[in-house]
């Protein structure tokens, strides 16, 4: 498919008002995006853990406009308030999205979001929020044109979804989730995200991922800022294809459900991601000391225990804690015992792998 199978030639029905909500999930990538090109094109393919817990959920309300408007017309509030600093967000997604939604302009929109994990939690908000608003924009297409197939509906809300924000697009279903061009995966694309199509041993269902709070201030480094300075980074290309690689080692690992070499592509794609950042120009850290502590203590406890206790990180301080569930009350007694103390506030949220966005 290419992005003009996204631009629809006309629509059959009028409708002039109504409202819709959806509730979407945040992810974690193992394999990370981290550099795009123009039109949120990653520069290497990623997957994730599609989460369960951590959500926004968002309810959009639509009236046609007597006259179509010159600009997009919306109001937002955020956890029941109007929230102007989220708008400029909103209207790069509307202008990024209006060739594929050309009935934007015809409507006024009131966007009303909230989500379940604190919003000063560091953790990202882009992908449950983008995905979730991608979703209730599709549902009002699908109401001008009621014989949409769904497997394109998901596949559009994917690809409107990445233009808000690129890891988005993992968001829209469950539970391991692939975007971007691979060799060795089919039917895989820079466009939008696809489930992943191969076999998953049982040992990844219900995958748990406590995600320690470590640092709950607002990022220092905006991921677009981090993505674009990969631009003419020394690493960039290495880099790029090691995703690839890791990804094509990952199908065997999948299938016979190895652990240990899952925890070694894991943990060496956490910490690449922070080593581009560190070796970027200029440069930049996103861990804090506790991001080390808690590290240092997983892979004690990891020998020690015989557990398959592994982390992640995304572009921030706080660790995403990953464990099979078989494994999950020695790992949690852990968490609680050695590891809660290097969270800020002694704050953290119990996750796991979910299934992905629900229309409520
Ligand atoms: O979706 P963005 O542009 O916020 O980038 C997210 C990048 C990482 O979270 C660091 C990695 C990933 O693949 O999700």
């Amino acid at each position: 498919m290419t992005d003009k199978d996204f631009s629809p030639s006309g629509y059959t029905i009028d409708k002039t008002e109504g409202k819709v909500t959806y509730k979407s999930p945040s992810n974690i990538a193992l394999v990370k995006y981290w550099g795009k090109r123009q039109h949120q094109i990653p520069a290497n393919p990623s997957i994730s853990f599609t989460l369960d817990t951590c959500t926004t959920t968002t309810t959009l309300t639509y009236k046609k406009l007597d006259n179509r408007s010159t600009d997009f017309s919306f109001d937002l509030l955020f956890e029941g308030k109007p929230k102007e600093d989220f708008k400029p967000k909103i209207s790069t997604f509307f202008k990024r999205t209006e060739p594929y939604l050309p009935f934007l302009k015809n409507y006024h929109f009131s966007i009303e979001t909230s989500n379940s994990f604190p919003h000063s939690s560091g953790i990202a908000s882009s992908a449950s929020g983008m995905s979730a608003l991608a979703l209730c924009l599709m549902e009002l297409e699908r109401e001008l044109n009621p014989g949409m197939d769904s497997n394109f509906f998901k596949k559009k809300a994917s690809f409107l979804a990445r233009l808000g924000s690129g890891s988005a697009c993992r968001s829209i279903e469950g539970d391991l989730m692939q975007w971007g061009d691979h060799k060795d995966t089919l039917n895989s694309s820079d466009l939008y995200a696809i489930k992943y199509p191969y076999k998953v041993h049982p040992i990844f269902k219900n995958y748990q991922d406590t995600i320690l709070l470590v640092d709950k201030g607002s990022k220092e480094v905006s991921s677009s800022l981090g993505h674009n300075l990969m631009h003419d980074h020394p690493f960039a290309e290495q880099r790029f294809d090691q995703a690839h690689k890791n990804l094509s080692k990952l199908k065997s690992i999948f299938e016979e459900g190895n652990l240990l070499e899952f925890i070694k592509i894991v943990e060496s794609e956490a910490l690449t991601l922070h080593a581009m950042m560190m070796t970027s120009m200029p440069y930049f850290m996103l861990m804090k000391p506790n991001t080390l502590e808690i590290i240092s203590k997983i892979w004690a406890f990891r020998a020690s225990s015989k557990t398959h206790v592994c982390f992640t990180l995304d572009a921030g301080a706080n660790v995403h804690v990953l464990y099979p569930e078989k494994e999950k009350e020695k790992v949690y007694q852990f968490i609680s015992n050695e590891l809660v103390a290097y969270c800020e506030n002694g704050q953290y949220i119990c996750d796991q792998i979910g299934k992905g966005a629900k229309k409520l």
